[in-house]
């Protein structure tokens, strides 16, 4: 329904993605995930067909965007970074208006609005001037607008930013609702969103795509050991001695301690369940086993693992990812308690 293949697009001399290439098939809900300046924004515009690829062919249901604009365009609805609303016009106006520019008949104009209100849930602002919504009344304003053609694809820049918890769980929902009638790309700098709403992620780094697949395929790929979590009550140093001679066991590092408990990940072979190694040498040993599991990696361990790794050799992007990442933590830190 998608495809994009070696894209690559410059802003003067800044490369702000570099020979991108991926799918979306119909149907699916496909997750574009990358911290800030990754280069997310700007394939969107240019899938969307405002702004041209430096190079690179890009083609919605079957219509390349540059050779052909408005068949292209007319099947996609697009909710852009900050959606470009008219403050003076209500909702309806503004939706109906929307509707017109995307061609839709005169006769339909009623009922799209009405249906693309319900869906997006601001029939009860209906009447009321955009500029006087609150943030999260306008995004679903900005994505009823994208929804109001019916476009077979959706193309979503951060569908769920500035929204409190409840509101992104609803909007979460709503995606998640359109999927197999529409085929939906997302972006989004947040990891619980992708796990939550997408059946697969392409994860882009300083405009380059670092992996793609479904979120349990990356974690199995990327995890190239056994991870086991272990806390006892015993002397720390010759506890971790005694789990490091355990047969199979790679590392043993201390996690967390309080009075005599230490908890230890151990990781060991991929493939080899130590649990029960583990616990006989504790046993053997005399001190309290107080609680053994085994421990997956999450999806933020893998997001960091693949976007921090090359930072330094490669000129793409001049921004400090240290930092871009510290604000990435923060916010998948919020966005986890909700
Ligand atoms: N109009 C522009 N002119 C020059 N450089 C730009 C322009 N728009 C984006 N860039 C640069 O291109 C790179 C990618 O930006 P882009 O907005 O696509 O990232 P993003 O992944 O959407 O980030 P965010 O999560 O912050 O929205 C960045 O280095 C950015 O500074
Ligand atoms: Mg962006």
């Amino acid at each position: 329904m998608i495809e994009v293949a070696g894209l690559t697009k410059r802003y003067g001399p800044t490369l702000a993605v570099s020979d991108v290439s991926f799918e979306a098939r119909k149907g699916e809900v496909l997750g574009f995930l990358g911290p800030n300046g990754a280069g997310k924004t700007t394939t969107m515009r240019v899938i969307t067909g405002y702004l041209p690829p430096s190079e690179g062919k890009i083609r919605v249901a079957g219509y390349d965007v540059v050779d052909e604009p408005l068949e292209a365009k007319r099947r996609i609805g697009y909710l852009p970074e900050s959606p470009p609303v008219y403050p003076d016009m209500t909702v309806i106006e503004y939706l109906a208006f929307v509707a017109r520019i995307k061609g839709v008949a005169r006769k339909d104009i009623k009922t799209r609005v009405q249906e693309a209100s319900e869906k997006c849930a601001v029939t009860d602002v209906a009447r009321r001037q955009i500029g006087k919504l609150s943030k999260g009344y306008r995004q679903r304003v900005g994505l009823a607008q994208a929804l109001i053609h019916n476009p077979e694809v959706l193309i979503l820049d951060e569908p769920t930013a500035g929204l409190d918890p409840k509101q992104i769980i609803e909007t979460r929902e709503l995606i998640r609702g359109l999927a197999g009638q529409h085929t939906v790309v997302l972006s989004t700098h947040i990891l619980p969103e992708v796990s939550k709403t997408c059946e697969r992620v392409v994860v882009i780094s300083q405009g380059k795509i670092v992996a793609q697949g479904a979120p349990d395929e990356l974690t199995h790929r990327l995890q190239g050991f056994e991870t086991v979590l272990i806390t006892i009550e015993g002397p720390a140093a010759e506890v971790m001695e005694k789990l490091h001679r355990v047969g199979g066991v790679q590392m043993v590092e201390p996690r967390d301690a309080a009075d005599s408990r230490t908890t230890f990940e151990v990781q060991a072979e991929k493939g080899r369940d130590v649990r029960a190694e583990l616990a006989r040498a504790v046993v053997e040993s005399r001190w309290n086993l107080l609680e053994l599991k085994t421990s997956g990696m999450s999806l933020e361990d893998i997001f960091l693992k693949l976007t921090t790794k090359d930072v330094s050799e490669d000129s793409v992007a001049r921004n400090q990812p240290s930092a871009l990442l510290e604000g990435l933590h923060a916010e998948a830190d919020r966005s986890e308690q909700h």
